[in-house]
């Protein structure tokens, strides 16, 4: 069966739906016992609400199925996906290496409170492929990869990591939310944790923060599950059936925007104002062949680097989009714009541009309409 049809099966067949196409809504913490014996038993297998109810079930089997895993653990943001399985997996005297494109709060995350219990982060460069065998030390315990990288979209040769990694019994973690499980499987690549922010493109619709974390492995399961619950992580019943209702329309939704940003992307490459159009799927992509071996599909989150060019004429270009919001996030079905600079976090020296960094999410909307937004909003640069 194809992901799309998986999508609107998966997580619908439960007792308790009594004939509804969608499961219910149980908000619980408290759960009843028939008997004294029970409580301390092992059936059944639910004893309290950080457990889940059936809409959890329902969509930990969705993510199951999409990331091809054995286990997803839910998570309450994406950030938190990203951040629970290094607690699951770090020691006191441990070192990681990170990938130099991390999500910035991620690298926040393992400078400022991951180096307080004695951990080390290194980071890599993604384009370093199996260079970063010179940086493995006897002590690396896990790499961390995110490809693209959501600002900047280098790509990782993510087979030839995990190669190095499963030689030197090194944990790898990737961050997979630009191609939301859909355009690539992280797993089926031998990753150890397929991680995304549900936020984005499976709940689609910017009103729900969510993360998984998908696991294939006997081992890697044990540990996450192990921590997750020692942890109290737990995410709200609603929140898991908005996420749900999301999965069920995201293959349509990514198809269409995987299409409008290849448009936009095309019509932005051939403008004066703009000197490098960073999309995976365009052959001018330094990493298009890696993405081309590994990946099924594009979704809609792409970056361009404009012609230098002063922040006051890049803030009016900004303030000019009408149908683009400025936000931060991204997936939903509203197409978004924000201006960055990489190169003030970066530490290995792996990223330099000739202009300001834009990054497009490209919604749901024509894509003749988006591009005669851009179009009307990019004069502000030749003033
Ligand atoms: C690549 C990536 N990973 C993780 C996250 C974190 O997701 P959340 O906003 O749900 O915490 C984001 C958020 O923008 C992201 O871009």
């Amino acid at each position: 069966m194809s992901d799309h049809t998986k999508m609107i099966r998966a997580g619908r067949k439960h007792p308790s739906m009594q004939g509804a196409v969608n499961p219910p809504v149980h908000r619980a913490s408290t759960l009843l016992f028939e008997q004294a014996e029970d409580l301390y038993g092992t059936a059944p297998d639910r004893h309290y609400g950080t457990q889940g109810m059936v809409v959890h079930d329902a969509l930990r089997e969705a993510f199951c199925q999409l990331e091809q895993a054995s286990s997803v653990v839910l998570t309450h943001s994406g950030l938190s996906a990203c951040t629970l399985p290094l607690l699951a997996i770090c020691s006191a005297g441990d070192h990681i290496l990170v990938s130099d494109n991390i999500y910035g709060p991620t690298r926040k995350f393992c400078d400022e409170h991951l180096v307080r219990f004695g951990v080390k982060t290194e980071y890599f460069n993604p384009r370093a492929g199996n260079k970063i065998a010179e940086q493995i030390k006897p002590e690396t315990r896990a790499i961390f990869m995110e490809s693209p990288g959501s600002l900047t979209m280098e790509l990782t040769d993510i087979p030839a990591i995990v190669a190095l990694a499963k030689a030197n019994n090194i944990w790898t973690l990737v961050d997979n939310t630009w191609a939301a499980g859909w355009f690539f499987k992280p797993l089926l690549f031998g990753v150890d944790f397929s991680i995304q922010a549900a936020t984005k493109y499976p709940c689609g619709h910017a009103d729900v923060l969510m993360g998984t974390i998908a696991t294939k492995s006997a081992k890697a399961t044990k540990l996450l599950k192990s921590y997750d619950r020692a942890s109290g992580n737990f995410v709200a019943p609603d929140d898991a059936w908005l996420i749900l209702r999301g999965m069920r329309t995201m293959g349509t939704r990514l198809e269409r925007q995987q299409q409008s940003s290849l448009q936009v992307a095309n019509w932005l490459q051939e403008h004066a104002c703009i000197a490098q159009v960073l999309h995976p799927a365009l052959p001018s992509h330094p990493d298009h062949m890696l993405w081309k071996r590994d990946f099924t599909g594009a979704s809609g989150l792409f970056s361009l680097v404009l012609q230098p060019v002063c922040e006051q004429k890049v803030l009016a270009f900004l303030n000019t989009l009408q149908l683009f919001g400025l936000g931060f996030s991204w997936g939903g079905f509203e197409s978004l714009a924000i201006h960055c600079d990489p190169q003030t976090v970066r530490t290995c020296d792996s990223w330099q541009a000739q202009g300001p960094l834009i990054r497009l999410s490209i919604g749901l909307e024509d894509p003749d309409d988006l591009i005669a937004d851009l179009e009307q909003a990019l004069k502000q640069l030749d003033k």
